[in-house]
């Protein structure tokens, strides 16, 4: 079977990692792809947003499954354009992954389900939030409605904070994402992550993970993308699993197909947990990156099985084959992520690195230039490896870090504290 991934980054190295070890496949395109996934796979220009051109290439390609990466195709509904044109996909249409793209859908969907998340209440005017946050005082969440990249979110742990930030949301500051403002009870608690797959109908547990959102050490400064991962997550034992099915996934699942917009795809659970209770930050409609490379890391092969099956309506009879083990990556970042940073710094030490089963380096924004590679991204390379116990992962992986040779670049060396 000839298969396409939509994304460039480092999610999408481990998928197309993973899926190009199963014999199902034959031929694998990644569309943009990086210089990475140039080496396991073809890599196409095509732009992964226009739903008509993508259906277009792969009717072109004879291509039989497509696998899309980030939340923009989602959104732009190129997921809906290729099942009318008849292409097998995995991952959500545009209605379903709302679920992401909009936060008052999320707490909308949650409150028709009794799934337990934060209070919250909505505003389209700068006046009315403040008199809500001045009324329920600090710690309290400010949120811009729509996507934002992962950084339309402030904690605010003084009113003031929370007053700033809903002045600059209504300033404009998220440009449309902004145009609401979801503001919300503060949670307490250790987050994970967790990941089901859903048919529309039927859902299978697809695995744990923590990162770590923060830039520095000790989880401090300012939110990035994420700059490490590990799993699973100790927090995630067989019972909070067991509630977030029954309380939070399985609800949300039923009630989508309720409403006629069943969802398909990975559905990325942000939990809070405390004393064993289990509670929605919000829901992504894609895989989590770093989270996925650790998830493809520990899965292999098998992954490309789980997501047909995902995609062709067949999860009740699927499976997952766990081994009793840890994976770890670490986020190599261009010096000055999540702020400014330099483009077309070289990465030497790539080569001489051992790459197996155990062991990989997932690029996210590089590319290969006369021979070198340049970081050309925030978040660029991440070095991933498995063991196994969650110290032999971390140890194969730092190890990895430590003969890389990029001086534009930096590291956290505490991935995975938390948990060791
Ligand atoms: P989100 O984009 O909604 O996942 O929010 C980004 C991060 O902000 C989350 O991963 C949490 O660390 C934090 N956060 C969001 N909402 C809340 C909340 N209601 N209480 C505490 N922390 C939150
Ligand atoms: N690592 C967080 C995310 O992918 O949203």
């Amino acid at each position: 079977m000839n298969i396409l991934i939509l994304g460039g980054g480092g999610r999408e190295h481990a998928l197309a990692w993973a899926i190009q070890q199963n014999p199902k496949c034959d031929r694998l395109i990644v569309a943009p792809g990086n210089a990475g996934i140039a080496r396991i796979a073809e890599c196409a220009t095509l732009n992964i947003e226009d739903g008509g051109a993508v259906a277009t290439f792969a009717e072109e390609n004879a291509i039989g499954f497509v696998v899309i990466g980030p939340e923009a195709p989602l959104a732009a509904g190129v997921a809906d354009d290729l099942r009318a044109a008849g292409i097998a996909v995995f991952g959500p249409d545009k209605a379903a992954a709302a679920l992401e793209t909009s936060k008052t859908f999320t707490k909308e969907v949650c409150d028709a389900c009794g799934a337990p998340t934060a209070a919250w209440a909505r505003f389209d005017a700068a006046a009315p939030a403040k008199d809500y946050v001045r009324a329920h005082g600090a710690p309290i969440v400010v949120k811009a409605d729509g996507l934002a990249a992962g950084k339309g979110v402030i904690v605010a742990m003084e009113p003031d904070t929370a007053l700033a930030a809903i002045d600059d949301m209504f300033g404009g500051e998220f440009g449309a994402a902004g145009a609401e403002v979801v503001i919300e009870e503060f949670m307490e608690g250790e987050e994970a992550s967790f990941f089901v797959l859903c048919d529309g109908e039927n859902v299978l547990p697809f695995g744990t993970a923590q990162d770590h959102k923060r830039v520095g050490e000790g989880d401090t400064g300012p939110n990035t993308g994420g700059m490490g991962a590990y799993s699973p997550a100790p927090v995630m034992t067989e019972t909070v699993i067991d509630r977030a099915m029954v309380e939070i996934i399985r609800p949300t699942v039923a009630e989508m197909a309720k409403r006629g917009t069943p969802y398909q795809g990975v559905l990325y659970a942000g939990l809070m947990i405390r004393d064993g209770q289990p509670r929605l930050v919000e829901y992504n409609a894609r895989f989590g990156d770093p989270e996925c490379q650790v998830l493809m890391m520990r899965l292999g092969a098998q992954a490309l099985d789980l997501l047909l099956a995902c995609a062709e309506g067949r999860l009740q009879q699927a499976r997952v084959n766990w081994a009793e083990d840890h994976a770890m990556t670490v986020v190599m970042a261009a010096k000055g992520y999540p702020r400014a940073y330099e483009k077309g710094t070289v990465i030497n030490g790539l080569d001489s690195l051992p790459e197996d089963s155990a062991r990989m380096v997932f690029h996210a924004g590089t590319r290969a230039t006369d021979g070198k590679i340049t970081a050309v991204g925030g978040r660029v390379l991440n070095v991933t490896a498995r063991g196994a116990s969650l110290q032999q992962a971390r140890d194969r992986a730092y190890e990895m870090v430590g003969q890389i040779d990029w001086p534009g670049g930096f590291h956290r060396r505490d991935i995975g504290w938390r948990a060791l």
